[in-house]
């Protein structure tokens, strides 16, 4: 990559692209809950096939649905702003959401649009295959742990299924209330060690046969 990156990536997956493409046409195709109905694009999510990171946020917003892209507004400035705080950019992880659409206004995903948005993630976890994933928010967090509070859970590691969850605050949440920013920061400052951690401890393990890095951007 020609530049200084705070961790080495793994570089161990078997990546099948095909299936990340079909997975990216049913989502782009989706008709399950009815934020279907009102989306200008439906955003998938986008960045690396070898991420050792996944972000998952709430859902799109304004820009993200006009664009079909994954936080591309003020929320998304903030999350650039802190990953290249901590050395990274977006080509060097992961990023998604919890539904695929935007709800209207911007208003909180309902139970039902969760649930039947819930496998795209799934299986996006399943091929993107990451060592960490970052809960941006309450909404991520509680796919993982149901009934906790983000306030309590941020800027720890849990185990979930062979992959460090690691909660923290939404950006959104910061522009919002300037206070929780710090908070931000600093769980963004942990996460390089974190993926050293993880990194060591699987250093051992044998590796699959390496695919060249691909961007999972668009597919033409
Ligand atoms: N907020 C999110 O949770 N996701 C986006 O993609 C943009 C803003």
């Amino acid at each position: 990559m020609g530049r200084d990156r705070p961790f080495q990536p793994l570089r161990r997956k078997r990546f099948a692209v095909s299936e990340y493409i079909e997975l990216y046409q049913r989502i782009t195709g989706c008709a399950e809950c009815s934020l279907s109905q009102g989306r200008t694009n439906a955003v998938p999510g986008e960045g690396s096939q070898n991420a050792d990171i996944m972000f998952v946020g709430e859902g799109p917003g304004y820009y993200e649905d006009r664009d079909g892209r994954p936080f591309i507004g003020q929320a998304g400035k903030l999350l650039d702003e802190m990953l290249a705080k901590i050395g990274l950019d977006r080509q060097d992880v992961y990023v998604t959401n919890m539904v695929k659409c935007r709800p209207p206004n911007n208003r909180d995903p309902l139970p039902e649009e969760l649930s039947a948005c819930a496998p795209y993630l799934d299986k996006q976890i399943e091929i993107i295959s990451p060592r960490v994933i970052v809960c941006l928010g309450r909404f991520s967090f509680s796919k993982f742990f149901p009934g906790e509070t983000i306030s309590k859970a941020r800027g720890r590691p849990r185990n979930w299924n062979g992959i460090k969850v690691y909660p923290m605050y939404h950006p959104a949440a910061a522009l919002h209330n300037p206070k929780l920013k710090p908070a931000i920061e600093k769980d963004f400052r942990n996460l390089p060690a974190l993926i050293e951690q993880v990194n060591q401890a699987t250093q051992d393990a044998p590796e699959p046969e390496q695919t060249p890095a691909r961007q999972l951007s668009m597919f033409e």
